[in-house]
């Protein structure tokens, strides 16, 4: 297949088609397996990663995944360039095109990085905005097509807050054909327009969606039971709140039991061990969180080549 990519930024899976999410996992699949054969794609190249929020897994995956194929990726914190308010999205954009290959950027609102996509002149990849973590959806999708062997068919179960993560795994389940079950307490479901949107993916993929308060009608026979925190970055002071609702929505060796016994157990980490899931779980044979975490690193590089068009 030719390279459909080329020159695009990746803000949502929403606009990824299925064969556009192969063409990335497949791609992952080949970096992971053979990274020397792309250690040289980005000599002399940089990429700027723009961080309004913390962060382990997205900003080493992205500078280690850009150092192994020749590249240079420079950190840009909170502090450093003040996204909004020292300059304007606009003008950021436009300065890092001149100087930089790809643009990554964790952002709270998902506005700034639809802007920086919108006036950048290179690709712009999100790291995770307040509406979306596409990154570690294809990582998540990596490690289970790496522990099943298919995607398509599949029950992938998420247990918690509708949150970011939530959205990605909706739109990522839908186009893979997979059945997304997101289970949440009242109040707390995902965005009703993704949920629609995603419907709408699923019913051409072949998958499903569906939104429920019971863990038994998700977790049964589920293929992969995935869970993150309760409160996500920027909700601190709101996190004793939302935490009683949460409690009945742990992930823990009992959900576990009602899964398939394949079932693939993920966590994009960080993760608040006690609550919403058990450290034993973490450490089981169906575990793949750090499996997960380090996809990151190779569905990045794939990602990252891909939009750059140097494969
Ligand atoms: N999963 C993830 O994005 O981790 P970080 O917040 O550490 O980057
Ligand atoms: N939902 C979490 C994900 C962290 C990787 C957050 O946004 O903080």
């Amino acid at each position: 297949m030719s390279n459909p990519l080329k020159g695009k930024s990746l803000v949502s899976l929403a606009h990824l088609s299925p064969d556009e999410l192969h063409l990335i996992l497949d791609t992952a699949a080949k970096v992971k397996k053979n990274p020397r054969e792309y250690s040289t794609k980005f000599a002399g190249k940089t990429l700027a990663m723009i961080f309004q929020k913390p962060s382990l897994r997205t900003r080493v995956s992205f500078e280690a995944g850009m150092t192994q194929m020749g590249g240079h990726a420079i950190y840009l914190g909170p502090t450093d360039i003040s996204i909004g308010k020292r300059e304007t999205t606009e003008d950021i954009a436009l300065v890092l095109s001149r100087m930089c290959y790809i643009i990554m950027a964790r952002t709270f609102g998902h506005d700034i990085v639809e802007d920086l996509a919108k006036y950048a002149k290179v690709p712009v990849i999100n790291g995770l905005s307040d509406f979306s973590h596409p990154c570690q959806i294809l990582a998540d999708l990596q490690t289970i097509a790496e522990r099943r062997g298919k995607l398509k068919g599949l029950r992938f179960t998420y247990l918690g807050d509708g949150n970011n993560v939530a959205h990605s795994i909706l739109f990522g389940g839908a186009i893979a054909g997979m059945h997304v079950s997101i289970v949440t307490p009242e109040g707390f479901e995902p965005n009703a327009d993704v949920v629609k949107r995603s419907m709408e993916i699923a019913a051409k993929t072949g998958g499903g969606v569906n939104v429920t308060r019971s863990i038994e009608e998700g977790a049964k026979n589920a293929d992969v039971l995935y869970t993150d925190v309760w409160a996500s970055m920027g909700q601190e002071a709101d996190a004793q709140r939302r935490h009683a609702h949460f409690v009945p929505y742990q992930l823990n060796m009992g959900v576990l039991k009602l899964a398939n016994p394949d079932c693939v157990v993920l966590h994009c980490l960080p993760a608040h061990y006690g609550d919403e899931i058990t450290y034993d779980i973490t450490r089981t044979k169906n575990s793949a969180v750090f499996d997960e975490a380090e996809n990151r690193m190779h569905a990045q590089k794939a990602l990252m080549l891909l939009l750059a068009g140097a494969v």
